[in-house]
Order: C-alpha cells, then structure tokens, then sequence
C-alpha cells in the first residue's frame, strides 16, 4: 500500500488534524508543511469549498500543536494569503520569537511565497478579480529554536496553477496548490527519511514531493474525500500528468516521477506545452 507504513500503519489519515497530532511523538518531525482550511472572518462556510472552513483560533491552535510535533530546528511551512499571512507571522512571532529579535533563536524566519506564472512566464492573472489578481500565495517560514537545517533555495517559487493537463480540472478538491515550490522546500531542509507531517493535506502535494524525495511522511485530512482526491493526484503526477513549474516546463525538465515510479522527464506527457 503506497500509503501504509512499514508497520501498516496509514500515511494518510483520516481524522481531526488537531486530534491526529496531538497523536504523534513530540519532536518527532522536521518539517510541518500546514495549508489551514482557515477563512477569513465573514467567509465561514462562504469559500467556495466543500470541505469545513474555520477561524483563526482554530489555526493559532493548530499551529501550537504542529510546534510541538517539530523537532529543535524544525521548520513550519505555513501557506497563507494576504488576510492571514500577516496574521500568523505576528501570532508565531509573539508565541515563539522572531529570529531578527535573537538571530540564533527560533520562530518567525522569512515570508516566502509561490507566485503563478502563465505558459509565457507572466504573472498569471486568470484568477478573477476587480481589486488586482492575485496570482499565487504567501508562505509563512519558521523554526523551532536554533536550526541547522540550511538550504539557499528561495522562499519564492514560481510555479504553474496545479491542473490535470488533460482536463484542466484541479483533482475536484478545493485550494490545489502545486508540488515543486514544496518539494524545493523538503530537500533543501530535511534528510531521507526524516519525517514531514502534512496536517490539512487536501491532494498533499508536500506528502507526494516528500514521497518523491524519499522521506517519510503522514497526512492528514477530515475528510476521506480530500484522500481520494490526493490518490488521483498521486497517480497524474506518477504517469507525468501532473504539471510542473514553469522554469522546470521551459527547461525541458520536470520531477513528475516518484521515485517509487517511472523514469525521470521522458515519462512526463504533461509537462511544457503551455496550459494553464
Ligand atoms: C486549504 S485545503 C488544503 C489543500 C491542499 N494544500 C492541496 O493542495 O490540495 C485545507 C484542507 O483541510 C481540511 N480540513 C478542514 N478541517 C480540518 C480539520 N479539522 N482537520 C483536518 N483537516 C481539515 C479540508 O478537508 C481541506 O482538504
């Protein structure tokens, strides 16, 4: 079973992500990569998405419980957009410090982010909207007391809006982000077989690059739809269906195979011809 451990235990699990790690080992992980089904006030159950959306209690909640999961000079990986990012960095900053306060310490480091870029490298603006597109998500960077785990890859990625090729459909599940800005971001800042846990998981696309990169990994969603949607994903980006950066498009190159899969790039039908 792809989604087994060794001990037959599931790698994606079903259940309430602050329950599920609450149920882990503390310390256990090196990275946490958290996309929150947080809303915005007012947007409650008005987001445009199947699945329970709640506020931002419930993500400082979920972010405490993800810090304690993390290992000394681990690293949350915190997806946001412009109403929450601020937020969280002020939250994590006030609850675990602020690395320009005490450089070797822990807490908020960097505000990355992924911007999506067009088949001609232009900032993509088909996301509709009349106060500016938006055209991609901030990322919110920190670690947990001093760290080791150093890596020059760039907090911002650029990347393709996440779509079957064949279809343009993002795998019927809400908020698809991509793969490769977080698969940049595992290598650079973990090891083979170390552990990133995915609460919030959706499709998984930081469990499907930590998969690709041969770390263990566990994910975690409320909803059995969202595991359905991420064994689709798993196998588009597997049979080379899944698209890819656009710097990796143009290059002729792609990371489409898992290393459980197919051959690298040749295997990758999607990858380069320009949709959106
Ligand atoms: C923003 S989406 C994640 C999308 C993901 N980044 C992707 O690329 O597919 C948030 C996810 O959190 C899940 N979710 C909502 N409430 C949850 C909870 N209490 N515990 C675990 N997962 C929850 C939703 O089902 C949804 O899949």
């Amino acid at each position: 079973m792809i989604d087994q451990h060794s001990d037959g235990s599931e790698r994606y699990r079903i259940g309430d992500a602050l329950a599920e790690l609450r149920s882990l080992d503390e310390e256990s992980a090196a990275v946490v990569c958290l996309d929150d089904a947080w809303a915005r006030p007012g947007r409650q159950g008005a987001f445009g998405v199947e699945y329970e959306t709640h506020d931002f209690e419930t993500t400082a909640e979920i972010v405490d419980v993800a810090w304690d999961v993390l290992e000394v000079g681990g690293w949350l990986i915190a997806d946001g957009d412009d109403w929450l990012a601020p937020r969280l960095e002020t939250y994590i900053r006030e609850e675990f410090g602020d690395v320009t306060d005490w450089y070797e310490g822990g807490g908020y480091r960097r505000r990355g982010g992924v911007t999506y870029v067009d088949g001609s490298g232009e900032p993509d603006t088909s996301t509709p909207g009349m106060y500016l597109s938006n055209g991609g998500y901030p990322v919110v960077f920190a670690h947990k007391g001093p760290t080791s785990r150093r890596t020059a890859a760039s907090a911002r990625q650029l990347a393709r809006h996440p779509r079957r090729v064949e279809d343009g459909y993002p795998y019927d599940w809400g908020s698809v982000k991509p793969i490769e800005p977080y698969r940049n971001w595992i290598e650079g800042l973990t090891d083979v077989d170390e552990l990133v846990v995915v609460p919030c998981a959706g499709t998984a696309p930081a469990a499907i690059a930590a998969e690709d990169l041969r770390r263990r990994w566990l994910a975690i969603d409320s909803e059995q739809a969202a595991r359905d949607a991420y064994l689709q994903r798993r196998e588009a980006y597997l049979e080379g269906g899944e698209q890819t950066t656009l710097l990796a498009a143009t290059d002729g190159e792609s990371n489409c195979s898992l290393s459980t899969g197919a051959g690298q790039n040749d295997s990758c039908p999607g990858s380069g011809d320009g949709s959106a």
